[in-house]
């Protein structure tokens, strides 16, 4: 029998994260993952960080790369009916949000937790949860063809969406609250300089465009697709041609075509998991909620559950009680329904939902009203950025106090 004090399932970025503040304060944690390291790393998929998620990255003593190399972006634009409207993150919410690819941060975590003399155990297999109501938990799996059996304080699941934590869960202690849309996202990677300085999200008649970036000289695009669409439909010059016509006019003629790296089709979904603890099993990231990509809130949700979880452990092992552990589902799933919200609302802004031609003109004004209001803006602005959560009031202050 092997002991650690927390035992990750996982090591995607909310488990490697985890462990690495974990053990910058003095607590230890054995990682289980499925993939190899190489395949982790590969994984091309978030790309844009709220400053909340820089800070607990430098926090993590991950963030000399990312702050040599990240892309500072202060604002982005909408286009919709031929207009472009920019969002002055910085002027409207005071932040700016940092462009650094999920796998130069995958790549940076696992170097310092190599380094750092952590515990990650790749290419695991059949990984069991057991007792998480007692005090002490185990976790029993197969690794690397010999069986291991971990008895710890406490359980992270950190194994996103298809992992085997929130499948521990009893169905009638947890609930799922889900909406699936009913179209994709075809996303290309391509050594090509990016068609603006900021991201350009539109809204077309044809469907939804998002021009996003990894570098000065990586490209990140994405084009609305039918659910049924295969990778293998979307020849190199079919995307490009397709991205174009999405984009004003303007945007398209300076739109620099070239090569896929990648290619690939995500659906979309909104899906919370509620609570996010039962008994020593903490849920963190993709493992209790996703979000459709559109304002970019996955992998900083995941990040902030990683802030709230480490916070408590660090409380518990130092003495100071159960009291953050206690309140973590509730807290983690304050900021978890914001974003939920707003993804939802952005998603629903920007895609084409059908053919029923009143829907696109309540979107066309809605733009439109953001292009007329400051304080429409506004909210859409601390919502990208990444909103700070201040207590909620009590009823007597919320009512001016006695
Ligand atoms: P994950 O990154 O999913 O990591 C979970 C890890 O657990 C994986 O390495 C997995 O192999 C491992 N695992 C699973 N099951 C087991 C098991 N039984 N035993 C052991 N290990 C297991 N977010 C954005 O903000 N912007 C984007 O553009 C964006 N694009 C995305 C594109 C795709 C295709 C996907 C799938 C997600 C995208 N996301 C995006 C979301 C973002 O990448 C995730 O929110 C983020 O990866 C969450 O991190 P995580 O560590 O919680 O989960
Ligand atoms: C990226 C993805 C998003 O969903 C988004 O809103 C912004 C950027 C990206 O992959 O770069």
């Amino acid at each position: 029998m092997t002991r650690t004090q927390v035992t990750i399932i996982g090591a995607g970025p909310a488990g490697l994260l985890l462990s690495q503040l974990l053990r910058l304060n003095g607590i230890d944690s054995i990682v289980l993952e499925r993939r190899t390291r190489e395949y982790v790393e590969a994984r091309i998929r978030a790309g844009l960080l709220e400053q909340g998620t820089v800070d607990l990255l430098i926090e993590a003593r991950v963030g000399e790369r990312l702050e040599r190399e990240r892309l500072v972006h202060d604002g982005f634009e909408m286009a919709f009916d031929g207009l472009v409207h920019r969002i002055d993150l910085k002027g409207l919410a005071g932040k700016s949000v940092s462009i650094y690819g999920q796998t130069e941060i995958q790549h940076d975590l696992d170097d310092a937790v190599v380094v750092g003399g952590g515990d990650v155990r790749y290419e695991v297999l059949d990984v069991v949860l057991n007792e998480l109501t007692g005090n002490r938990p185990r976790v029993t799996c197969t690794h690397r063809g010999k069986r291991l059996e971990i008895e710890c304080d406490f359980i992270a699941g950190c194994d996103g969406y298809h992992g085997v934590s929130r499948q521990s869960i009893p169905s009638d202690v947890i609930r799922n609250y889900e909406r699936v849309y009913p179209f994709g996202w075809l996303g290309v990677l391509a050594d090509v300089p990016p068609l603006s300085h900021e991201l350009v999200y539109a809204n077309h008649p044809r469907g939804f465009a998002l021009c996003s970036m990894r570098s000065a000289t990586r490209s990140r695009y994405y084009v609305q697709c039918a659910l049924d669409e295969r990778v293998e439909d979307w020849s190199d010059d079919r995307f490009w041609d397709e991205l174009a016509a999405r984009m004003p006019p303007q945007y398209a003629q300076r739109l620099v075509a070239g090569p896929s790296i990648e290619k690939s089709i995500a659906p979309l979904r909104s899906f919370v998991a509620e609570p996010m603890r039962h008994g020593r099993l903490l849920l963190a990231g993709d493992a209790a909620h996703i979000v459709p990509p559109t304002g970019a809130k996955g992998l900083n949700l995941a990040a902030a559950d990683v802030r709230v979880l480490y916070q408590a452990l660090i409380e518990y092992y130092g003495g100071g009680g159960t009291t953050l552990l206690d309140e973590y589902s509730g807290r983690a799933l304050r900021r978890v329904w914001q974003a939920m919200r707003f993804s939802w609302w952005f998603t629903s802004l920007m895609h084409r939902f059908g053919d029923d031609p009143i829907s696109r003109k309540f979107q066309v004004a809605e733009l439109d009203y953001l292009t007329q209001s400051a304080a429409a803006s506004q909210t859409v602005a601390e919502n990208y950025a990444g909103l700070d959560f201040k207590p909620v009031p009590t009823a007597a202050c919320a009512h001016g106090g006695p």
